[in-house]
């Protein structure tokens, strides 16, 4: 294949081999990017209903954009082989990220939050993935995640009833795939929720439980209802529990029990609701966690902190606790002052005082954000441009690259106005570039074991 053109698309190199078919990385010749190509089994689509039923399904999971769902480009077919050119996303998979033991609880938080929030859009365009598991989100190079294959999984849908599953199932059942008669893939059991696993019909609530399964996996290592055969398998998503993930995994704080174990519910309805409510506590979560690893920091960090939690609970954030401090202090000044001309000196003065403080508070985060991650051993230089900052890596693993992410994300959330800041992760600069940069104004950090000269 390699080599060879499919309508306008080179295929360049194979990436791997699913449930569906084969995956390649190609290029679009007439937009010149590159794009990931996916080669439907021609039996996948030999039903014309079950075709027409997917290409509706995917026109709408095409419209569904977010950050963190990989895009859909283009289905096509040429020479009786049809195929989906999607987002190219350079990285690797969070299954072999797992593997490799890349991810800390920071980080698979992180990635779940992300997901919860791209699958929170998608079921609100009333789309259902059907196919979460880890081989199905990717993190990206820099350290963001990415949700794949949506709306594909309509494909997979045997249309089958509770009844005759397990006996089609059973009868060519392997180790890890199903199969059923029609020769079609069910996927992995492994993440299927209890309606999918007995043949019902699913809804968003579905998706809550095989994310759950992820972040279970995440968090342990291992999967939940992992047994013998498929058949095992689906017996225990439907009737067994999942052992708790703090006999697996010890000093977690409490909370990552309580998500796991509520999306991992048997009963649709005793799941959260949506994807929403998950992303909300995943966040949550992931403020717990930071601020439990600040408690052994320095005094002027902890105040800070807590200045933090303080601003939080004042509503409208920063900008209220702003609000509320200028309102005080002008009913002061009116109280104290006969309203005059003269009067009016001392807010003027306050106003430009404050109007100083919030326009140099983004340089101060950016600086404190650069002091943090300079703590990291794998950092070499940090160098902060206007609203840029680039930092110069050693490889690092995954969980780095999504810390330094979720970092600048949360300090963007706390602006009040003004261009987001954007992070450039490099880690792979020759001597000579490194050099040139840290030649460069606005420098905050350089490694000892940098040479200046
Ligand atoms: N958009 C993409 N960008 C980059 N690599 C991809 C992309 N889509 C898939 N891949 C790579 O190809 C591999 C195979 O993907 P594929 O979706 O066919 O298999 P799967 O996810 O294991 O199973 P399923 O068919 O159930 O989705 C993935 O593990 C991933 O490494
Ligand atoms: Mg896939």
């Amino acid at each position: 294949m390699i080599g060879q053109t499919l309508k306008h698309y080179r295929i360049e190199e194979l990436l791997g081999m699913g449930g569906m078919g084969v995956v390649y990385r190609a290029r679009d010749t007439k937009l010149q990017r590159p794009v990931a190509l996916k080669l439907l089994k021609p039996e996948l689509i030999a039903d014309p209903v079950r075709k027409s039923r997917f290409l509706v399904e995917a026109q709408s999971a095409a419209a569904v954009t977010h950050p963190a769902i990989a895009s859909v480009y283009d289905i096509d077919e040429a020479d009786g082989t049809m195929f989906i050119a999607m987002e190219y996303i350079e990285g690797r998979t969070v299954g072999r990220l797992i593997s490799e033991g890349e991810l800390d609880l920071r980080g698979a938080v992180e990635i779940g939050h992300q997901i919860a929030a791209g699958l929170a859009r998608a079921h609100e365009a009333n789309i259902i993935h059907r196919d979460i598991k880890s081989d199905n989100i990717m993190v990206t190079r820099d350290g963001h995640a990415k949700l794949l294959d949506f709306g594909l999984a309509k494909l997979l849908d045997p249309g089958l009833t509770e009844d005759d599953l397990p006996a089609e199932v059973s009868r060519t059942l392997t180790r890890e795939r199903v199969h059923t008669i029609a020769g079609t893939v069910l996927g992995t059991t492994n993440y299927m929720s209890p309606e999918q696993a007995r043949g019902r019909p699913v809804d968003s609530r579905s998706d809550i439980f095989s994310l759950g399964v992820v972040l279970y996996e995440m968090v342990t290592g291992e999967l939940p209802f992992s047994r013998e055969t498929a058949l095992d398998t689906m017996h225990a998503i439907v009737f067994e529990e999942a052992k708790p993930v703090p006999s697996l995994r010890r000093n977690l704080p409490p909370q990552v029990h309580q998500i796991i174990s509520r999306c991992l519910r048997k009963r649709p309805e005793d799941r959260y609701p949506d994807a929403r409510h998950l992303a909300d506590d995943l966040k949550r979560l992931e403020q717990t966690i930071e601020t439990g690893t600040s408690l052994s920091l320095p005094a002027g960090e902890r105040i800070r902190g807590w200045l933090e939690s303080v601003k939080t609970s004042v509503p409208l954030g920063n900008k209220g606790l702003i609000i509320l401090a200028a309102v005080l202090i002008l009913a002061v000044a009116m109280l104290f002052t006969r309203v005059q001309w003269g009067s009016l000196v001392g807010p003027a003065f306050l106003a430009v005082f404050f109007y100083r403080l919030v326009r140099n508070r983004k340089r101060r985060m950016l600086t404190d954000f650069g002091k943090k991650i300079s703590k990291l051993p794998e950092v070499k230089a940090v160098v902060i441009q206007d609203d840029r900052v680039t930092v110069v890596l050693d490889k690092a693993p995954a969980k780095t690259y999504i810390h330094i992410n979720s970092q600048i994300e949360s300090l963007n959330s706390k602006l009040f106005f003004g261009k987001p800041a954007t992070v450039e992760i490099k880690d792979d600069l020759v001597d000579a570039e490194l050099k040139r940069l840290i030649r460069q104004p606005g420098v905050v950090y350089v490694r000892n074991d940098i040479a200046l000269e």
